[in-house]
This record gives C-alpha cells, structure tokens and sequence, in this order.
C-alpha cells in the first residue's frame, strides 16, 4: 500500500523531535500539530506572545463548539473580551489547516479541515504501523534516578477462581486489564500481567473430595473449568443436604437448653453428623493441603494446571496473555506471619473474641471499620494473603506502580488493604498501589439461561455475530472466513460495548450486537 500524500502545512516530526511548545508532541499527537499552527498564526498576526495562546487552547467538550477553542478572556489582554475575540477571528490568516476561525462570544472556535488530519493521520499509521501513537519516553524514570531505565509496574487483572464461573467482572477485568497493560506498555513502562487466581481454601479440599465421588478423568481432560464447576455443584448440594439435619439438631439442641434440658445425648448425635459430613470432610482436606501433604496437594495442583491450560488458550482469543500466574495459593505462610507480627508491634492489629483483627476505626479510618486478619482457628483470610502478596510482589519486582483492576464490589477490600499497609510502615508502598474499580455488568447469561465461562461468553456473541453476518447474503459470500471473522468481530464488539461507557458505571450487556456491524 502506498502512503496517502502529506497535506502542504503539515509538517511530519520525527518521534524524538521536539517542539519549542512546552508538552507539544506534534509526532505523537496530531492536534499538537494545529495547535503549534494557530498558536504561530495567530501570535504572528496579532503580536501575542505565541506560546501564551498555545498554552491557552483546549480541547472542546462537543465538536459543535469546534475542534480546539480559545478561551480570549484567558489572555488576561486589557480590551473587552467580545471585541478582542471578534478582532482576532479577523486577523487570522488563511490556512490549509483549519477554517476561519469562528467567534463565538468571548470564545474563539477553530474548526479542522479534515481532509489533512485523515490523510496524514492514516499515512502515518500505514507508515509506523504498531509503533504510531507509542512514547517509549514516558515510560522511562528520571535520570537522577539512580535505578535508570523503565519504570515497571505491576497490573494484575482477571483472576478468576478456580472451579467457580468466570462472571461478567471477571471480563470486565480482563478487557480493562489488557488495555491498561497495552497503555503502559506503548508509554515505554516495563509491565507485567499478573493473574491473582482464586485457588486456595476449604472449597478445594471440598472439591478433591468431589472429584473422587462425581469426577471423569476424560472430562477432566477435555474440559476442565466445566468439569470442575459440574463437580464443585453437585458436592455442594451434598453439603447442603448433610447440613439440613445438623441444623435442625442445633435448634433442638438450643431449645432443651432454653427449657434447662439435657442435652448430652443430642450433641453427641451431633458430633457424630459433623464427623461424617462433607463440610468437615473437606475442612480436614483442606488442613493437609495446609499442611503440605503431597498427595493432597497432587490433585489440586493437577486441576490448577489443567484449568490454567485451558484459560491461557481462552485468553489467547482476546489477544492477552500474561506473565505470571500467581494466585492466593502462592502466598507464603511466611510473608503472612512476618506480617502479623508488624501488625502486633505497630499496635495495627488487636486480639478479639479468639481471632486477631485491625480496627480501622481506632486508626483515623472510620469507614473502613474492622477487618479479621486471623480467624479463631488460627487460619488467614482472602485479606490476609492479599496483604502477603503485596510485599512478596513489592520484593520480588521492585515496582514503581501497581494496580489492581478489581470491580469495585471490593472497593472496601481494596481499601483495607491500602490502609493496612500503610500502617504497618509501608506508606510507600501503599501510595504506589492503585485500585482501578469499575461497575457491574448485567444482563449476561448464557442463552441456556445457565452460568458463564468466558469461553461460553465469546462462543454466544461469536454465533450472534455470525447469525447477523448471514442476514446479508452478498456480504457474507465475500468474507474469507466467516467464523473466524464472526468470532473475532463478536470479541471486539463485547470490548467496544465495554468502553463505550463510563468505567465505574454498571451497565446491561446486549447480545444483540447487529448494530456494531
Ligand atoms: N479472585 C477474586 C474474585 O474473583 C479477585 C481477586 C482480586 N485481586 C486481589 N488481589 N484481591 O473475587
């Protein structure tokens, strides 16, 4: 393809080339290119200082109002503003970039002529092709700085738990997650994707057991994530019928107490439920995971590779992948206590009714209010591990930023953690951490009307996208591939309905996806 003809008047810089505007990237952003022009036009017509007015131009909420719109009071020139804004659409001379310029009260409205943006936008893009619109140079730290080089950060996204349905925030996640590590990476940042997975706790010692009653190796094999979530439901459902006559014995029990009865035969009869039950089943599972007991610990690493396996090929069809598969299991018992004894020396944390908790409230923190770190039985929590995790990653990477995208569901979590790390010494490190948050997605559900994996997800839009592609016969003989473009134009269509609004605002997911095509 040959490049599309510059327009006279536009003058192409090379990426490193810099104006003598302050914060004026002209290669990199092609309105920098009219404002250097008008800036110089009208400072040369009109004796003001040019850089004053560059400085001055802004971007319009609505094109109606122009493309870039000087504010003339902004000036602080001594003349009636209305005048002065008259006077200087006048002046201004005529241009192969823009339209006279439009005085609009005591604004002056510039209007682009499109025929040069277009054509030297797309030719610069068919030109550096990946590499338009990159700025290696803001990635990099300030040359006083002694560690040089890229700033790296951490963007951790997606982390979905094992065995359970990867919902709609999880996607949201995802897409913003991925985007966010594309931004960083084209500003020059040295980024690392990081999927935090939820694969630890009771529920996996509740699965292991599972699996032995309802689990097939070859389903395991072909389909692990439904396999898991097919098996994680239906030993759920024992749980819940085991646990109906543990609590009709436990209100027995709790009214012969009120009438000063005796007890002993019910809560021995009690004891011998529990025993049996799958709950403490899988409560006794989940201790010798704990414990290190490498046969436990086979099966459950055997479904954390299996249904990584699987996500990483489902990931591959957004176009992300990450760097480091990390997850709550990855916590080291070690990073845990470290931190609970700085909790006890700094006074953060306080032992209540058995557990160890930090009230946020005694800590300037009202809203934040009270958070178990350790619970009776001596076990952590999903707060506990994440603030492991936050010093393992600070030692291990050295990262100058690191964000969370998280729906904001957890913003209080997300908080908490913040808080806690600050308190415990870590104000730095708390202020180099960022929660980016975003608002429920509704409306998606399979057309079966049952739970979500992202693979199901992409397959629904994909035949949708499909089904539309159809309607329109001619069209549809002339594409190539019509499942892979189906599929393809049914992802990006589910990250274009994703950004299209704001990010913390919850909105409804619309399958029907014609109008994007
Ligand atoms: N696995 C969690 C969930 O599905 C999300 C993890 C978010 N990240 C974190 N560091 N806590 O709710």
């Amino acid at each position: 393809m040959t490049d599309l003809p510059a327009v006279e008047g536009l003058t192409l810089h090379s990426t490193n080339e810099s104006s003598k505007f302050p914060n004026c990237y002209p290669s990199l952003n092609p309105v920098d290119i009219y404002r250097e022009h008008i800036a110089e036009k009208l400072g040369a017509a009109t004796g003001i200082d040019a850089e004053k007015i560059y400085a001055r131009l802004q971007w319009t909420n609505t094109l109606d109002k122009g493309d870039l719109v000087l504010p003339v009071p902004s000036l602080q020139i001594k003349k009636n503003p209305a005048e002065l804004c008259k006077e200087l659409a006048e002046k201004f001379p005529e241009s192969d970039l823009v339209q006279p310029p439009t005085s609009f009260g005591v604004h002056l409205q510039f209007f682009f002529k499109p025929q040069g943006l277009t054509s030297t936008v797309i030719s610069r893009i068919l030109k550096e092709k990946e590499v338009y619109g990159t700025n290696g140079n803001q990635g990099l730290r300030d040359p006083s700085d002694p560690a040089k080089g890229k700033k790296k950060m951490i963007v951790e996204f997606s982390s979905p738990n094992i065995a359970k349905p990867f919902h709609a925030g999880h996607l949201r996640s995802t897409i913003i997650g991925g985007f966010l590590a594309n931004l960083y990476t084209v500003m020059g940042w040295d980024v690392i994707k990081m999927n935090y997975l939820g694969d630890w706790g009771k529920q996996y010692g509740l699965l292991a057991n599972g699996y032995k009653h309802f689990g097939d190796e070859q389903k395991l094999l072909q389909d692990p994530i439904n396999h898991l979530f097919d098996v994680y439901v239906k030993i759920n459902n024992v749980v819940a019928e085991h646990d109906a006559p543990i609590k009709e014995l436990k209100e027995q029990i709790k009214a012969k107490k009120e009438k000063n009865e005796d007890v002993a035969a019910l809560e021995q009869e009690l004891a011998k439920l529990v025993e049996v039950s799958e709950d403490e089943k899988a409560r006794r599972y989940f201790k010798s995971m704990e414990d290190g007991d490498e046969e436990a610990l086979a099966l459950w690493r055997r479904f954390r590779d299996l249904s990584i396996q699987k996500y990483k090929q489902t990931y591959a069809r957004l176009n992300i992948d990450f760097d480091v598969y990390s997850g709550e299991s990855q916590i080291k018992n070690e990073s845990m206590a470290a931190a609970y004894k700085t909790m006890e020396e700094k006074n953060v944390s306080e032992k209540s009714d058995g557990a160890v908790i930090v009230d946020f409230t005694k800590h300037g923190a009202k809203k934040l209010g009270k958070a178990i770190i350790v619970r009776k039985d001596g076990t952590p929590l999903y707060l506990t591990r994440d603030i492991g995790a936050i010093t393992e990653r600070d030692e291990a990477y050295h990262f100058d930023k690191m964000i969370y995208v998280v729906a904001a569901q957890q913003d209080l979590h997300l908080a908490q953690l913040f808080k806690v790390t600050e308190l415990m010494g870590h104000k730095d490190l708390a202020n180099r951490c960022q929660h980016v948050n975003f608002g429920m997605v509704r409306g998606m559900s399979t057309r079966k009307g049952t739970v979500k994996f992202l693979d199901d997800i992409l397959r629904d839009v994909g035949d949708k996208m499909h089904e539309v592609m159809k309607k329109n016969q001619e069209k549809y003989e002339q594409v190539e591939n019509p499942e892979q473009t189906a599929d393809i134009l049914g992802i990006t269509s589910v990250m274009v309905q994703d950004m299209t609004g704001k990010r913390y605002v919850s909105f409804l997911f619309c399958m029907d996806l014609s109008r994007l095509y």
